[in-house]
């Protein structure tokens, strides 16, 4: 356990006084730097007005202003709020099941997400998800869902492009929604990238026809852009890359720029709609008792704030260029499937030595870098502040780490 005792931009202080460049934004929540003066002043502010308040029966500006900025950006319009990714991955889930029970269709009980998927590690959210080492252990407490072929081209046929492989995997989704889709609620995805599974990256193409065959089908598409919305992908929210609007729309982590926890699920008018009703059972009761704290709010609107006021999302291309440009160090390594997505890259370790990861983060830690490689992926994930001289720190410190630990 290494204690920390101060975050600044992009660095982590430990007790000692140790720095580590945080190159995982603090489990990917972080997008402006630890310390950053603008979402700290906003919270403090905040907590000069109301802590909290209770979200039945009663409202607050915070809640409000960003549930009309959340809405306009997402074109979902009604927000449903929670603290956490978990929490807003079961929101859409029973949401999405009490919608068609809600309108007749109680044989729509079942759900769909990908191979390798991560959707959080609640019960409801664990039966999405296709990680062995979460979810083994609870299999008999989860509920059943059937996973679909992950268009991550890594698992593509050699010679095979990205996108016609995704498409394959598309056309193998259609056949078991055609099977199946009078059972299936809902699809879920992680759009873009499959971040837990090793950021596994996939072309646009699949999401374009997945939101499709929902739609045929009257399945109802649930993007969890917990891990990939807000900048991560290189656009605001990763389904514009597909030019697609889901059903639902799962956000947290950078929600708050990694300063409180919040999460959000936005969805349609015609869902809400569903639930608007004089009977209490039609009605959608589920309960956080920190649903919509107006501090994580306040810092939330601070976040999007710098998002305008910054051209953050433009600012990100050039960040981008520059970190993708020092990649080259790295090409004398035994490394394959080099990726990149807007703020994220990834390589896998040609290595057949099982402790490879734990030893490339130690060597990593000795000197100054948190990466937090996953199996044999190494991947970068920085706060957008980092700055060029951070960036060939990050290039140098993994080159040795890895070269110390095959
Ligand atoms: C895609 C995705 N969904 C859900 C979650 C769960 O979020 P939380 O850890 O806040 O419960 C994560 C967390 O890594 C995630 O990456």
């Amino acid at each position: 356990m290494i204690p920390i005792s101060r975050g600044d931009g992009v660095w982590l202080t430990d007790v000692e006084g140790k720095r580590y460049l945080d190159a995982v934004s603090s489990w990917w929540v972080n997008l402006f730097g630890h310390n950053n003066p603008r979402i700290k002043e906003a919270i403090k502010q905040q907590l000069d007005t109301l802590e909290h308040v209770i979200l039945a029966g009663f409202t607050h500006e915070p809640v409000v202003k960003l549930s009309e900025r959340l809405s306009k950006l997402t074109g979902l319009g009604h927000a449903f709020y929670a603290s956490d990714g978990a929490s807003a991955t079961e929101i859409a889930l029973k949401m999405n099941f009490h919608y068609w029970r809600n309108t007749g269709k109680d044989e729509k009980n079942r759900f769909i997400s990908l191979q390798n998927s991560y959707h959080g590690e609640t019960l409801g959210a664990l039966g999405v998800t296709d990680v062995a080492i979460f979810k083994d252990t609870y299999a008999p407490l989860l509920t059943q869902s059937a996973q679909m072929p992950s268009p991550d081209f890594r698992l593509a046929e050699p010679g095979e492009g990205a996108e016609a492989f995704a498409l394959r995997c598309a056309q193998a989704l259609e056949r078991y929604v055609a099977a199946h889709h009078q059972e299936i609620a809902a699809f879920i995805i992680e759009p873009l990238v499959q971040c837990a599974a090793g950021m596994g990256m996939y072309d646009p193409v699949y999401l374009k026809r997945a939101r499709k065959i929902c739609d045929q089908y009257d399945v109802h598409l649930i993007a969890d852009e917990i891990a990939v919305g807000f900048g991560r992908t290189g656009t605001m929210f990763a389904c514009e890359q597909a030019n697609i609007k889901p059903d639902f729309i799962c956000l947290s982590k950078g929600i708050t720029g990694g300063y409180l926890p919040l999460s959000a699920v936005l969805t349609t008018d015609e869902i809400y709609s569903a639930f608007y009703d004089d009977s209490i059972v039609r009605g959608f009761l589920h309960s956080h008792s920190y649903t919509g704290n107006p501090l994580a709010c306040s810092a939330a609107l601070a976040t999007l704030a710098i998002f305008e006021t910054d051209d953050v999302i433009v600012k990100n291309k050039q960040t981008a260029a520059y970190l993708s440009g020092k990649m080259q160090a790295l090409a004398n390594l035994p490394i394959e499937h080099l990726r990149h997505q807007g703020m994220i890259w990834a390589f896998d370790i040609k290595t057949d030595k099982p402790a490879f990861s734990n030893a490339c983060y130690m060597q990593a830690l000795q000197q100054g870098l948190l990466l937090r490689p996953i199996g044999k992926t190494i991947y970068f994930m920085p706060p957008y502040v980092i700055n060029e001289t951070e960036i060939d720190f990050l290039i140098q410190t993994t080159r040795l780490s890895i070269e110390q630990s095959l």
